[in-house]
């Protein structure tokens, strides 16, 4: 049986932030997410947070998951006071305790459960994921014996100046059989530079305690600053786009690509340069996207065009071709085959099959049927100043240059608008409206001349 506890009280100081550490954004998810994404991979039957510092803030980020289990640290002491916390929790808990720092977000599944077998083959008491840094600093050092069994672990602060010199550091990630912790815990001390109870202080009194190297030494960076949160951005950018080409997806320029880990991108898609995919986003086969656009929690399609284009929470059908300079404000659903072009702005609106909206158009909360094509410069007039209100156009309707649709209207199938109509009534199928005034011509006229 494995339960997780992850620390996630601090306030994170050196963030200068009054958002709470934990909470701060690393591509689509916030740092403890990260953490909570890579424990659950374990399948843990308790997953314990504890929280502190704005607590209930990380708690309603948080409360989507009804599997976490907050525990308070009303004063923040230290990484083993956070841990004592647990214990009322843990009382009739009889298994391993993983503990994670919240702020180690780049951590893989694959490493947690290496560790925790390691653990368990060789029954350890404590278990301590470990690194060889070139640059220690900052870090708690780890002291091993010739067996590999840890001895100690001093703080950066705590150390002198020899004992600095060890490039072995703890990564804040733990695997404890918790009967031994929970005997220990009591005995912690807060005789440090800080004067915090250290959780890395229970490794003086349980044995065996073993370290084991990562692999990647990346996976354990903390981040304590804005500089460090930018370093594992870049390392989880890496490590997402390479994993997107490794599956068949062509990133012309990657270096001025982001993709976000809750990305979903099939094989043959061409993302080309300067093109940025966030959210819940997913993009079907044979699909160009790019160069210079943002695509947030959107379905892209299979083989559509999107370029120089900025798409929210929409839906895009095959073969449809996007831009350049469009934008899909929100729950925009452009049908299979659609056109949309230059400078035309969609929200809350449904395109049916093969409608084209080529140029310098607004349509807001409107639905087409198919075929329909909305002339240049056509508007939906959809806010009278207090409500929003339809506008819906029938199959294979034409509107004319420059018309506006005054919303609530309907105008039916195969009509035909003529260019600089205002439409304020709705309009039967099969007809052809012209609503402006007619054109007035006075031969012989000519502007008078103000004598000089
Ligand atoms: C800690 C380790 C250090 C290790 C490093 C790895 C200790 C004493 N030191 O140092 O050996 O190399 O992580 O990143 O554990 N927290 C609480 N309550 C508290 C204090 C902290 O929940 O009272 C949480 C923080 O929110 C954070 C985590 O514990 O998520 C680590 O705390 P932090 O202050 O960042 O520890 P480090 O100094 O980085
Ligand atoms: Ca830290």
């Amino acid at each position: 049986m494995v339960a997780v506890a992850i620390l996630a009280a601090g306030k994170g100081t050196r963030m200068k932030s009054r958002l709470p550490k934990v909470l701060h954004p690393l591509g689509g998810r916030s740092l403890l997410e990260h953490v909570l994404g890579c424990a659950s991979a374990l399948a843990p039957t308790r997953q314990l947070v504890i929280v502190g510092y704005a607590s209930d803030v990380v708690k309603e980020a948080l409360a989507s998951n009804p599997d976490l289990e907050f525990v308070e640290q009303t004063e923040q002491l230290g990484t083993g006071h956070a841990v004592q916390q647990v214990m009322p929790y843990l009382q009739e808990f009889d298994g391993d305790l993983l503990v994670l720092n919240g702020d180690v977000p780049l951590l893989r599944p694959e490493t947690l459960q290496a560790l925790l077998k390691t653990h368990q083959s060789h029954r350890n008491a404590a278990t301590i994921l470990t690194a060889q840094l070139a640059e220690p600093k900052g870090y708690g050092r780890v002291f091993c014996d010739a067996s590999n069994l840890v001895t100690q672990i001093i703080e950066d602060r705590d150390c002198s100046p020899a004992q600095r010199q060890n490039r072995r550091v703890n990564a804040g990630i733990y695997c404890f059989r918790w009967s031994e912790l929970a005997r220990v815990l009591p005995k912690l001390q807060s005789d440090n530079d800080q004067q915090e109870f250290y959780l890395t202080d229970v490794v003086k009194f349980m044995e065996p305690v073993m370290a084991v190297d990562v692999e990647d030494y990346q996976e354990i960076l903390g981040i304590n600053d804005r500089k460090q949160l930018s370093t594992a951005y870049a390392i989880l950018q890496t490590r997402i786009k390479d994993q997107w080409m490794a599956a068949g997806v062509t990133l012309i320029d990657p270096d001025t690509t982001t993709i976000e880990d809750t990305v979903q991108i099939e094989p043959d898609v061409i993302i080309e340069p300067e093109t940025h995919l966030r959210g819940q986003t997913t993009i079907a086969t044979g699909s160009r996207i790019g160069p210079g656009s943002l695509i947030e929690n959107s379905q892209i399609g299979a083989n559509v065009t999107l370029m120089y284009s900025v798409v929210t929470d929409s839906v895009v059908q095959d073969n449809a071709r996007i831009g350049p300079f469009a934008h899909l404000r929100g729950h925009v659903e452009v049908g299979q085959g659609c056109r949309i072009g230059n400078f035309v702005e969609l929200k809350n609106s449904t395109l049916g099959v093969r409608t084209n909206v080529a140029h310098l158009s607004y349509l807001g909360d409107t639905t087409t049927g198919t075929q329909v094509n909305v002339g240049a410069g056509t508007i939906t007039a959809n806010y009278d100043g207090v409500q929003k209100h339809r506008t819906v156009i029938g199959d294979r309707t034409k509107t004319g240059s420059n018309s506006v649709l005054v919303a609530p209207i309907t105008v039916g199938s195969e009509v035909t608008i003529a260019a600089g109509s205002t439409i304020t009534e709705d309009v039967p199928d099969e007809s052809l409206v012209i609503a402006r005034s007619r054109q007035v011509v006075k031969p012989g006229w000519k502007l008078r001349q103000n004598p000089l």
